[in-house]
């Protein structure tokens, strides 16, 4: 499916973005909708995963690289050369599943922080690709997860905002040297 915007799967000294961290203001801006889906926008997601690869990710939402743009680059199977990675456009979450499950998660934008987040197992979304194609998507586990954590970035909402053992994430943020009041708990 995405083809178009397929890179070699490898880490770069020098990854054509740079991305933000915790604490920076760009990430908690809401990302606007793409109008056109042009070659600009095809460039721009192929740099978003030569920048993810080089960083080890599996997911990257364009907020993070100071682009306020619904832009989204997702790879499960970063070490597979023949898993094709998604690009979400303008992504909706259509439905969700009642029951919910936690696991760890990380994000390139809070080195070195792993905590539990509980979310929705299963989701179904809408989006765009990078041809500008509608796509509909059902998924569960790992990817409803990524997509879960990645379409929070569009609304300027991080991980570390669902943490709900604030004691663990005071230590492991203080750890990592960020600062606590950088959080903006969501409510649930
Ligand atoms: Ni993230």
């Amino acid at each position: 499916m995405s083809s178009a915007v397929a890179v070699e799967k490898k880490k770069l000294k020098n990854p054509p973005l740079e991305i933000h961290h915790l604490g920076d203001r760009v990430l908690r801006q809401p990302a606007k909708r793409i109008a056109k889906i042009d070659d600009s926008v095809r460039q721009l997601a192929r740099e978003m995963l030569q920048t993810m690869y080089s960083s080890d990710g599996i997911g990257l939402a364009a907020p993070q690289i100071a682009v306020n743009k619904q832009l989204i680059v997702i790879d499960c199977e970063p070490d597979n050369p023949t898993n094709e990675p998604l690009v979400l456009i303008n992504p909706k979450i259509v439905a969700a599943s009642k029951a919910l499950c936690g696991a760890e998660e990380g994000c390139l934008s809070i080195p070195g922080v792993y905590l539990d987040v509980i979310r929705p197992e299963g989701i179904e979304v809408t989006f765009k690709d990078e041809n500008g194609r509608p796509q509909k998507i059902k998924a569960n586990g790992l990817l409803a997860r990524v997509i879960q954590h990645e379409m929070d970035h569009l609304t300027g909402v991080l991980f570390v905002d669902r943490v709900e053992n604030n004691l663990i994430l005071a230590e492991e943020l203080k750890k990592n040297h960020f600062s606590v009041n950088a959080v903006q708990p969501v409510k649930h």
